[in-house]
């Protein structure tokens, strides 16, 4: 998708080296960054220069080609491969990409090694890309069906950035807007805000007006109220990790917008690539819900008046903070779960009928 009307894609490799957005300094600053070494990359993903699942296990997947080019040696890579999937616990992409990687390169001889690494790397990469746009146009067809009712402007409301930021290309929940206003049906984005990070005025708010889209951020507490207003249409969410069972982990705050859309009658719906299915987790209870430095909450980042990057803190000094960053939404409250082969029921029969 366009930054200043130039196409990118989230990550890249070029001259051996491996290349993305820094979303650290989204949207006041435009960084490519490069990533030299497996340490780079299991930092870039610690510290969120990149985020998103998608995009988090294609940096673990580039991060293995990083390993071989510094040290071609099996117990290396082994090594890497479990810092990685160490990196960022409960996006399940992430294990699920060094997973599909080390199956092509455990015990592989060193000579063919590292081809066999760029071409599985690129491979998953061209797959999300193909599949983040299927999501869009399985979506675009629920948010046409609202159009062809409404003759208005579609309002949907999204929490967190499931954007092409957080993706290759496309994004999950953003996919189905984009295709929509390449159609030319009025939508309108409700961006939450999504404390602590942010990622919703910073990233998902830049890249819809980076793409022309209409679309309005709101502190994490206004959707509710929208949702009586009957300003809200539809929420589409991306997710983190989905159980078998349609159990939907995702950044924290997107359980309490399930509820405020079930109270008030508005489709809820969650967008995903079948690489964000965990199929053997049981129960949501032993999904690993990451908890993150405090001063997350307790600092905040802007621009200041001469337009330097400062943090600033912002909670009073002997307050304790607690930074919980996924909860998860039941199925139950979950209206379909759109994916690169289909809409969905978020149930068990639901995905096993879309995916044998
Ligand atoms: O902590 P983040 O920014 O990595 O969390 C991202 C989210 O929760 C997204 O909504 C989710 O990963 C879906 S990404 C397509």
């Amino acid at each position: 998708m366009k930054i200043e009307g130039k196409e990118y894609r989230t990550i890249w490799f070029e001259n051996n080296t491996v290349k993305i957005i820094d979303q650290t300094k989204l949207p006041h600053q435009f960084i490519i960054k490069d990533l030299k070494t497996v340490k780079d990359s299991i930092n870039a993903i610690k510290i969120m220069e990149v985020r998103g699942a998608p995009l988090i296990g294609a940096t673990a997947a580039y991060g293995l080609v990083l390993a071989i080019l510094e040290n071609n040696d099996q117990s290396f890579l082994k090594k890497s491969a479990n810092d990685l999937i160490n990196s960022r616990p409960t996006a399940i992409n992430l294990k699920w990409a060094v997973d599909r990687m080390m199956k092509k390169l455990s015990g592989v001889n060193s000579n063919e090694i590292l081809n066999i690494a760029l071409n599985e790397s690129k491979k998953i990469c061209e797959e999300d890309v193909k599949f983040c746009e299927n999501i869009g146009l399985n979506g675009l067809k629920i948010i046409e069906e609202i159009y062809n009712k409404k003759k208005d402007t579609v309002n949907i409301l999204t929490h967190c950035n499931a954007g092409w930021l957080a993706t290759i290309n496309w994004g999950t929940a953003t996919s189905p807007i984009y295709h929509a206003h390449k159609k030319k049906i009025p939508v309108h984005v409700w961006v939450d805000e999504t404390r602590p990070r942010n990622q919703g005025a910073n990233l998902t708010s830049y890249e819809l007006n980076e793409e022309e889209i209409s679309n309005t951020i709101i502190a994490d507490n206004t959707g509710g109220i929208l949702m009586q207003r009957g300003e809200v249409d539809m929420c589409i969410v991306g997710t983190d990790r989905t159980l078998a069972n349609g159990d939907v982990c995702n950044k924290i705050g997107t359980y309490l917008k399930a509820l405020a859309a079930k109270d008030n009658n508005v489709p809820f719906y969650v967008a995903l690539p079948s690489s964000t299915i965990d199929w053997d987790i049981k129960n949501y209870k032993d999904i690993p819900i990451e908890e993150r430095n405090s001063e997350e909450l307790s600092h905040i980042e802007g621009l200041d008046e001469n337009g330097n990057i400062k943090k600033v803190k912002i909670y009073p000094k002997k307050s304790k903070s607690m930074n919980l960053a996924f909860d998860i939404t039941p199925a139950k409250y979950v209206t379909g779960l759109i994916t690169e082969k289909g809409v969905c029921e978020a149930s068990e029969k639901g995905l096993k009928d879309l995916f044998k």
